[in-house]
């Protein structure tokens, strides 16, 4: 089922009338992954429908909106103490709208605690719901209620809110939303609701408009991207995508081991570097046992052969992924396997989180609760490992010509000095004369860490 988003929304007309002849100002935080990335360009963007204008600071904001993360304990934390921060400003002005949207505002407990507990925020809503939000922010401004929309995601996908981008040659692209597959430990099936993918026309058209524009890199997002499925499967769309005319890269994110088919892999070697050569494949463990208990549904020899597959087809593939440490029940020896698959994979980057329990899911009702200090113990050997590995993957470069895209000027160096990112996804920095932003170049690498290269421009 599709939601239209009418651009003439008779709630975004309301809002406008009464901003007219005022100036008003939005002002967006953004906690969490891309998705939430990609949401706060759409509330930017229905923001400046309403007659908004954009902010880069709480402090001269009419309106402020937190894109808030449920991911762990800490990502919440965070997202309370920044709210508990606004309480002083909406005491010097009393008018101030303030917002709370993305995964924290799908939990009714925590929407429950903010109604009670923050009697200063205006509104909550869920992911999926962004076409309301001209809705909520009228419901405040004309009639004074607060509104919180929490439990209403009927699985319908909404389709035309515009993106009011933060890059003009970076874009994400939103292709699917939710998750179905209910690993034990993790929030996201709860607060984005299930698997529902775009048409490929939409997405197809909307990435043809954006190379038209001189986009040079078209992220494609989905909590489970490549499980994309409508009248076409991932392999396919992204064929598509690296089909049209123009000089860019089209990058995905994340995908779950199950869903990287042989037809997906044979792609990304075919169509190498438009498709950039890199993958992140989220491991979370390397014990057998363990990863039954997440409910993966893949072992760590499967997720190998993938890994080899991936390696045989796309010469000079990056690989990252995550890991979680402290999984309730796992054992030295559980966690000893997880560093054998790293061993043995040598991945360019890891993400490492120490596990964390989110109410609701069926991991946080586990016995076997893994102490703090054994966490911590386990976190910092994996680090050392995963960290010497990237170190060993970057040296592996120096001496090569690498094709990157300028991203900005560094801050690091002096005022000639860029920062880029190679198709692969690594950081470099290197000195030119000329702006190169936004621009395609191919640097020669000198020296590498762990997180970056330093090269020079290829002349
Ligand atoms: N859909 C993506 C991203 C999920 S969130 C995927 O499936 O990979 C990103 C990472 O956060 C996950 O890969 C996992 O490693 C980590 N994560 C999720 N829930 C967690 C939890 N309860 N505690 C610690 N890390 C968690
Ligand atoms: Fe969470 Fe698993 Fe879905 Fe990723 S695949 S979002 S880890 S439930
Ligand atoms: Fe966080 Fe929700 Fe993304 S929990 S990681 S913002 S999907």
């Amino acid at each position: 089922m599709m939601n239209g988003f009418d651009m003439n929304n008779e709630y975004i007309e309301a809002v406008r009338r009464i901003n007219a002849g005022k100036s008003r100002k939005l002002f967006v935080l953004t906690f969490g992954c891309q998705q939430n990335e990609a949401d706060s360009e759409q509330v930017r963007g229905i923001g400046l429908l309403m007659g908004y204008s954009l902010t880069e600071t709480p402090d001269d904001a009419d309106i402020i909106i937190v894109n808030t993360c449920a991911i762990r304990e800490h990502a919440e934390d965070k997202a309370l103490s920044m709210l508990g921060n606004f309480k002083a400003l909406k005491r010097k002005r009393p008018e101030l709208v303030v917002g709370v949207i993305g995964c924290m505002a799908a939990e009714r407990h925590v929407v429950e605690h903010i109604k009670t507990g923050f009697h200063y925020v205006t509104f909550t809503l869920e992911p999926n719901m962004l076409h309301l939000l001209p809705e909520v922010i009228y419901r405040k401004l004309a009639l004074g209620k607060r509104s919180f929309i929490v439990g209403k995601d009927d699985g319908s996908l909404t389709e035309g809110i515009p993106a009011e981008r933060s890059s003009g040659f970076k874009a994400w692209v939103s292709i699917m939303y939710g998750c179905n597959n209910f690993c034990s430990y993790c929030i996201v099936p709860y607060t984005r609701g299930r698997e529902r993918s775009r048409p490929s026309e939409s997405i197809l058209s909307e990435c043809r408009g954006l190379v038209a524009h001189g986009v040079k890199e078209i992220t494609l997002l989905g909590q489970n991207v490549n499980s994309y499925k409508s009248d076409m499967d991932f392999a396919t769309l992204i064929e598509n995508i690296a089909l049209l005319d123009g000089d860019f890269t089209v990058r995905f994110m994340t995908s779950h081991p199950k869903d990287v088919s042989d037809r997906l892999i044979e792609v990304m070697g075919k169509y190498s570097p438009k498709i950039a050569p890199y993958f992140h494949l989220p491991l979370q463990s390397g014990s057998d046992r363990i990863l039954k208990l997440m409910h993966r549904t893949y072992n760590s020899e499967k997720f190998l052969t993938t890994v080899r597959k991936l390696r045989e087809a796309v010469p000079g593939i990056a690989l990252s992924t995550d890991v979680i440490v402290g999984f309730p029940t796992e054992t030295d020896e559980d966690f000893e396997d997880t560093l054998r698959v790293l061993r043995e994979v040598e991945f360019d980057l890891v993400y490492s989180f120490i596990y964390s329990k989110r109410e609701g899911t069926p991991a946080a009702r586990m016995d076997g609760q893994v102490d703090q200090a054994r966490k911590d113990e386990r976190m910092s050997r994996l680090l050392a490992l995963s960290d010497a590995f990237a170190d060993k993957k970057n040296k592996e470069l120096i001496g090569t010509v690498q094709r990157v895209l300028v991203e900005s000027r560094s801050k690091r160096g002096s005022e000639s000095s860029y920062t880029a990112r190679t198709l692969t996804n690594k950081l470099v920095h290197f000195t030119s004369d000329e702006c190169l932003i936004g621009e395609f170049t191919e640097v020669l690498i000198e020296k590498a860490g762990a997180f970056e290269l330093f090269g020079k421009l290829k002349k």
